[in-house]
């Protein structure tokens, strides 16, 4: 395998660094994690999701960190939902954005999972969809990997002949799925990945390109486990998804980003028939809502949890912590806040099998998810502000 130590180098000189080594700009962890995020508080009107997302007054029970300091975000398992009501969920947004320059760290001991569950950890700038989406975890039901993306405006392509892990699934980011990339490395999504107890993704938003790299945690590298207040990409190798600036001008296509955190329920993607039945089996009109999210959803949900140990922003300055309009921030905001706690290498390992209604589910391999998401339709995947 070839090293990439050059690309790395190359993209750290390009962002104005002088070495792959990006110092902590921003870490969300510990008890004090929600409070640099804000709240959606109202049904999902974005994605056409059966789903409520609670303000930060009702949340107590759906986004809190836990005695060991693990982030908890979840879908409501405990509620019964008559027929025609949505069930709650959570929808939040960091008040920073962040310009090129950054790398974001991802650390997730479990993922939400589970029919008619779609979960995401994304970004997007201020202005939807004009100022471009990063979709950095996304999967739907029973998926059994992790599919990335960005959505822009027309003009911004994936390039030719990558050198990544992960599989394209086209090349064009306007399209409604976005230009995907679909995860070969095994356990990123789904019981497997949290049997493993969960993994790790990085994601470099730089003017050099979009860099997406996932490790699975027996194979999360020491450059992550050991990064505290600075971190090392230089050993990383090749990334899962990588979106060259040599054919997509990421300046012009990505505004300041800001960081969204969601789960919802059936919608435009997990909902649409022929793709809930790909995974989930039941192929009736409807039956990602009336097979899951009505009646108490005790069974069906009890997997629809993110389990997170942090999430970090590094860059060479903590001058990528800009305002939405990415104006400069003043008044001692864009130091890095630290709060606390959940370290790396915290791992709850959590698996508790049991992922809902999956009779007559197939797994679909990457191809042949590719294939079907070609013969789909709707906004596949795609989120909004
Ligand atoms: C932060 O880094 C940028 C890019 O290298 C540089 O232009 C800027 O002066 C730095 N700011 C501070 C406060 O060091
Ligand atoms: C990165 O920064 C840390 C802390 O300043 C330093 O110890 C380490 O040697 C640096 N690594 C590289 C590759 O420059
Ligand atoms: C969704 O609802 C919120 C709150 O009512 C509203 O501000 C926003 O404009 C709505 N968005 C869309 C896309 O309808
Ligand atoms: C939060 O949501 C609940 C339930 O919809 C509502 O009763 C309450 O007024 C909201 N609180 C705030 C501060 O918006
Ligand atoms: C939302 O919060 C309000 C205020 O705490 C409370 O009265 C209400 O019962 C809550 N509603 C739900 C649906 O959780
Ligand atoms: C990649 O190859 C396809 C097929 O030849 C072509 O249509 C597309 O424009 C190429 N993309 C780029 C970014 O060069
Ligand atoms: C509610 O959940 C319990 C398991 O806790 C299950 O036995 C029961 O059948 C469920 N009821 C309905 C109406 O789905
Ligand atoms: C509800 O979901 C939580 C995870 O969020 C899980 O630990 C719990 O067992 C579930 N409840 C039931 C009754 O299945």
């Amino acid at each position: 395998m070839k090293s990439i130590h050059s690309f790395a180098t190359l993209a750290a000189f390009a962002s104005g660094a002088l070495a792959a080594n990006f110092s902590l700009v921003q870490d969300y962890s510990g008890t004090g994690f929600f409070d640099a995020w804000d709240f959606y508080g109202n049904f999902d009107n974005l994605t056409n999701g059966d789903v409520t997302y609670v303000n930060q007054t009702n949340a107590t029970n759906l986004a809190y960190v836990d005695p060991a300091g693990h982030v908890i975000i979840k879908v409501d398992n405990t509620s019964f939902v008559p027929y025609n009501d949505k069930r709650n969920s959570v929808r939040i947004t960091t008040k920073d954005y962040f310009t090129p320059g950054t790398i974001w760290v991802v650390d997730a001991a479990h993922l939400p999972f589970g029919c008619s569950v779609w979960p995401s950890i994304w970004t997007k700038g201020n202005n939807w969809p004009q100022n471009g989406e990063i979709d950095i975890i996304e999967g739907v039901n029973l998926m059994t990997f992790n599919q990335m993306a960005l959505h822009t405006q027309p003009g911004c392509l994936a390039a030719n002949g990558t050198t990544e892990t992960g599989q394209s699934g086209g090349g064009d980011c306007s399209v409604a799925a976005g230009c995907t990339v679909v995860e070969k490395t095994p356990n990123s999504y789904g019981e497997a990945f949290a049997s493993v107890g969960g993994g790790v993704w990085a994601t470099q938003f730089d003017v050099t390109g979009i860099f997406i790299w996932f490790w699975q945690r027996p194979d999360v590298p020491a450059s992550i486990t050991t990064a505290t207040d600075s971190i090392d990409i230089s050993t990383w190798g090749n990334p899962s998804a990588a979106w060259p600036a040599s054919s997509c001008n990421i300046p012009q296509f990505f505004g300041a980003q800001q960081l969204v955190i969601d789960i919802t329920l059936c919608g435009d993607w997990a909902g649409v028939p022929s793709i809930y039945s790909a995974t989930c089996g039941d192929a009736a009109t409807n039956a990602c809502y009336l097979d899951n999210v009505i009646n108490n959803g005790t069974a069906q949900y009890a997997n629809a949890y993110f389990d997170l140990n942090y999430i970090r922003a590094f860059a060479v300055n903590s001058s990528v912590i800009v305002n939405a309009d990415g104006g400069a921030v003043t008044s001692g905001a864009g130091a890095p806040s630290s709060t606390g706690a959940a370290g790396p290498g915290a791992s709850s390992g959590a698996s508790t099998g049991g992922s809902g209604s999956s009779s007559g589910a197939t797994i679909l391999s990457p191809a042949a998810w590719l294939a079907a998401l070609a013969g789909a339709v709707g906004t596949l995947g795609m989120l909004a502000l």
